[in-house]
């Protein structure tokens, strides 16, 4: 156990829900109920501190997001679809995957095809994360057993986020720096230059205003022939 969390209810018109706080770290977990809508449904925040050697000084807390594969983009579904079609054997490289599912899916292609494990680059303490997952799903939320179809939607919810945290920390499925990009590039040997693709899908390059050294940095981590894919949002 990391320490203490401290548990608190976020209340308003539109949501309910918990708010859960590492102070220790500065981690926060939000867990929110949305009350209006017609199929009530939930979401999950995390924040987290961000002192980074890459952030902007007005640029302290950022999101560590769950997106789905499905919900990265298309071209690069596409190209991973067709490169695991045709067993190619290729490295790929996700900096900043925060809980979003492209790992999972890379490391199981590199097991179908014997390709190398992803690697992984991210600053965020994923054991952590999975801990306040799980204080979050022990909590016995009233509104939820009101709602058992709900209810076991948040549970299917925070298993596959727990099971996300276990996958980046299981060095036989993923190999993973928990560093900043900047120190990764700099300090760990064999980085540079060993990416068939680079991933950055709402990674440091969002979260920093000095976004051209940041993709610099992500670039050097490319081979020659390597494809470097960036996704901030900005099209
Ligand atoms: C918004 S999440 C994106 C998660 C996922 N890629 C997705 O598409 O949902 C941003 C992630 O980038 C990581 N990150 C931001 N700046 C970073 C940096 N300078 N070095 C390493 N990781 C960083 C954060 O810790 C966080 O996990």
């Amino acid at each position: 156990m990391s320490g203490e969390f401290r548990v608190g209810s976020e209340l308003n018109e539109e949501s309910e829900g918990a708010k859960i706080l590492h102070p220790k770290s500065g981690y926060e977990l939000y867990f929110l109920y949305e009350k209006k809508l017609e199929h009530p449904d939930f979401k999950l925040h995390f924040k987290i501190p961000l002192d980074s050697s890459t952030a902007e000084p007005e640029n302290r807390k950022m999101l560590v997001t769950e997106r789905d594969y499905s919900a990265y983009p298309l071209k690069l579904r596409k190209l991973f679809a067709d490169i695991w079609r045709r067993g190619e054997i290729v490295q790929y490289v996700e900096v900043g995957p925060g809980l979003g599912g492209f790992i999972d899916y890379a490391s199981d292609y590199a097991f179908d095809v014997g390709a190398p494990k992803p690697i992984a680059i991210d600053l965020v303490n994923y054991s952590l994360l999975g801990e306040m997952l799980e204080c979050a799903r022990n909590l016995d939320l009233k509104y939820l057993s009101k709602n058992s179809a709900l209810g076991v939607r948040v549970n299917e919810r925070f298993d596959t986020l727990v099971d996300r945290c276990r996958i980046i920390l299981d060095s036989e499925r993923v190999c993973f720096y928990n560093m900043d990009i900047r120190e990764a590039v700099n300090n760990v040997e064999g980085l540079v230059g060993c990416a068939d693709v680079v991933i950055d899908n709402f990674g440091p390059c969002l979260y920093t205003g000095t976004e051209k050294n940041v993709m610099k940095l992500e670039k050097k981590l490319s081979a020659p022939w390597g494809v470097f894919f960036v996704n901030d949002g900005k099209g």
